[in-house]
């Protein structure tokens, strides 16, 4: 089972994926992962990304930089653990780069949606829980500012709007869940969604 976490940053997706491995591993063999980074060469490209003087990066540099990051997650920890039957849940996946870089940055969706998959290898998530925040109350959340973080409230907004056109394409596996209430709240829900699906 391949669990990963969506939404915009603030959003609580970090709060709640590690809940969601505190759950899961009572009962399975679970890791939890973040994308992009989690492994040497993944946060070698992260640091590149987040680097708040790389401000002229091109958007299609920034694409095929996630899709790099991505290929070695997968096959270094996202693969090998789920083919020894464990639960992955990750903190980001290739649907951050349908929303951020598709969405938010205008590049063309099936141009995004063919890099995707090659640098998940394939790999489609089991479930993706999209953690729906107000933009306001996300930003709030947030102490600390990186590159994407000083992007206009416009970006953010495509970005959240991204999100809901990509989870009304694939329901079965997409769940929008309401950002806006208590950590507890939030983790309820998806636990109940966990519960059914396990
Ligand atoms: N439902 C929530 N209510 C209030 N604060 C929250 C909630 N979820 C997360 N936070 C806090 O907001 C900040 C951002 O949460 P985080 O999980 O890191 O978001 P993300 O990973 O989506 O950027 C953290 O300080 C976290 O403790
Ligand atoms: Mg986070």
């Amino acid at each position: 089972m391949f669990i990963t976490f969506e939404g915009i940053d603030g959003s609580g997706k970090s709060v709640q994926s590690q809940l969601c491995v505190d759950l899961l591993s009572k009962e399975h063999n679970v890791i939890y992962c973040f994308d992009p980074g989690h492994t040497p060469i993944g946060n070698a490209v992260r640091s590149v990304l987040l680097n708040k003087e790389h401000m002229e990066m091109d958007p299609r540099t920034e694409l095929l930089l996630y899709a790099a990051a991505r290929s070695q997650l997968v096959s270094e920890v996202i693969r090998p653990h789920l083919d020894k039957g464990g639960v992955v849940v990750s903190d980001r996946f290739y649907d951050s780069t349908t929303a951020y870089q598709g969405y938010g940055r205008k590049l063309p969706l099936d141009l995004i949606s063919k890099l995707n998959m090659i640098g998940a290898h394939e790999l489609v998530p089991d479930i993706t829980f999209i953690i729906d925040t107000d933009i306001e109350i996300a930003s709030k959340r947030i102490g600390t500012a990186d590159r994407l973080e000083c992007e206009n409230i416009e970006f953010r907004k495509r970005v959240r709007d991204g999100y809901y056109k990509l989870a009304s394409e694939e329901p079965d596996r997409c769940y929008i869940i309401d950002g806006n209430r208590s950590i507890e709240d939030i983790h309820s829900d998806i636990a109940e969604i966990l519960r059914k699906k396990f």
